[in-house]
């Protein structure tokens, strides 16, 4: 488990436009998070759709729709934004995933404070 401040993993361990889950410890609580990665930027959410509460990642390590432009909810296809997890589609519209600071230095992604 990952704690703040922590080095989750590299830019180049995320395929571009893809995401990859991981475990960290986030407000004092073990919880399943994914990274998302655009290029050069990085975005981190809890792993939790907003609409039942469930992982987004139904199949396990998929969390965007098949022209990976969108990050996607493997139950009932939530759309998200990558850049601020906001839903553009789907049954939770309007609602956000929860994000989480991070930091990329030197090619590395942390947890922010
Ligand atoms: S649980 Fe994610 S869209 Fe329904």
């Amino acid at each position: 488990m990952l704690d703040a401040d922590a080095k989750l993993c590299a830019l180049e361990d995320i395929a571009d436009n893809d995401a990859l889950g991981m475990v960290a410890r986030i407000e004092g609580k073990q919880r399943n998070i994914f990274v998302a990665r655009r290029g050069d930027a990085a975005y981190a959410y809890i792993n939790w759709c907003p609409h039942a509460q469930l992982l987004l990642d139904q199949v396990p390590g998929k969390f965007f729709e098949p022209e990976h432009k969108y990050i996607r909810c493997g139950m009932h296809a939530a759309t998200f934004q990558v850049e601020d997890g906001l839903c553009i589609q789907g049954p939770c519209e309007g609602e956000s995933l929860k994000s989480i600071k991070i930091e990329i230095q030197d090619g590395a992604i942390y947890m922010a404070e």
